[in-house]
């Protein structure tokens, strides 16, 4: 189905730490007409519509900011779900499976019953499952149901590999796949600094080792971990990856971004939502890109769409 961007309004579900931080986000973004908070707390909608909204005469758009309800959804171009309980420290993602899949499903219901057509985007833990979860309960086509996925743990590993052989994060081609979770991977054959394939600067020059790619990729498995334990919550990060997402949406950018995407066999698997690398247009997930995985890292992606599907069957069906 072909997903016309209207009006450019976009309604955000859930106003805490990941939402709001999203929403301040979008006041540095051009060509936003009209963003809808909804919470459960409608006194929280209102204040931080008020606190955003001070900001306005300042912003790079020219957009209304409103506390609404769901019928808002109805003429909206994207929805954002970031409502849901956060980890706590030491928590996993996929111990929040129970108490977000509820939450999920009736925010993704709510937002079925006002008629919304476009795409709906999903950032609440675990993000692969709340995706599958609200893809079911919106009656959307799967193209049009996106979760945020590996965006962001793309940008750790892009960050920290460019801070390790000093070269722009923009130049460092990698990803993450898999879930957004314990078992995410990434595919070092696929990896380039500008044109250089990055197992090429595994050289007395530069003086990286097999060692410290391993090093690099903890770090980006453990970064929610390390902050959770030192702050509480991780949200500016996610902010601004679900800034850059919307952003190829409304441009029709047709960006390869490693979102959550529904798996139609093009990595051997099928039926559920996992990061993988795609192009994102206006009609949402338009193409998934097709990675010739070697046999380790075919291993991993079982592994790891395995864990989810596991988590689904034991605790949703
Ligand atoms: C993050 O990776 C907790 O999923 C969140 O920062």
């Amino acid at each position: 189905m072909e997903v016309k961007i209207r009006k450019r309004k976009i309604v955000l579900v859930g106003t805490g730490f990941v939402g709001m931080s999203f929403a301040y986000s979008l006041l540095s973004e051009k060509g936003i007409n009209e963003l809808v908070l909804i919470d459960m707390n409608k006194d929280k909608a209102i204040g931080e519509q008020m606190d955003l909204s001070d900001g306005l005469p300042y912003a790079d758009s020219k957009m209304t900011i409103k506390a609404g309800d769901y019928e808002e959804c109805a003429d909206a171009d994207i929805v954002v779900i970031t409502a849901g309980a956060a980890q706590k420290p030491g928590q996993t993602r996929l111990e929040l499976v129970g108490i977000n899949a509820r939450i999920t499903k009736d925010v993704a219901t709510q937002v079925r019953m006002s008629g919304f057509s476009g795409i709906l985007v999903v950032a609440s833990n675990p993000v692969d499952i709340m995706t599958y979860v609200a893809y079911r309960a919106s009656g959307l086509p799967k193209e049009q149901v996106i979760g945020s996925g590996t965006i962001l743990d793309t940008a750790r590993l892009r960050y920290n590999i460019s801070k390790r052989l000093g070269i722009a994060p923009s130049n460092v081609h990698a990803y993450i796949m898999g879930e957004h979770g314990d078992s995410s991977f990434v595919p070092w054959i696929h990896c380039y600094l500008g044109c250089k394939h990055l197992l090429e600067y595994i050289d007395e020059e530069d003086n990286l080792t097999l060692e410290d790619l391993q090093n690099i990729y903890l770090e980006v498995r453990n970064a929610a971990y390390e902050i959770i334990d030192r702050k509480k919550a991780t949200y500016y990060g996610i902010g601004l990856a679900l800034k850059r997402l919307i952003s190829c949406l409304l441009n029709d950018e047709k960006a390869i971004l490693t979102v959550s995407t529904y798996q139609n066999n093009e990595y051997g698997r099928e039926g559920y939502y996992i990061g993988t690398p795609a192009v994102v247009g206006s009609n949402g997930v338009e193409k998934i890109i097709k990675l010739p995985l070697n046999e380790m890292d075919q291993n991993k992606f079982n592994h790891s769409f395995d864990t989810l599907k596991q988590t689904i069957e034991e605790n949703l069906q």
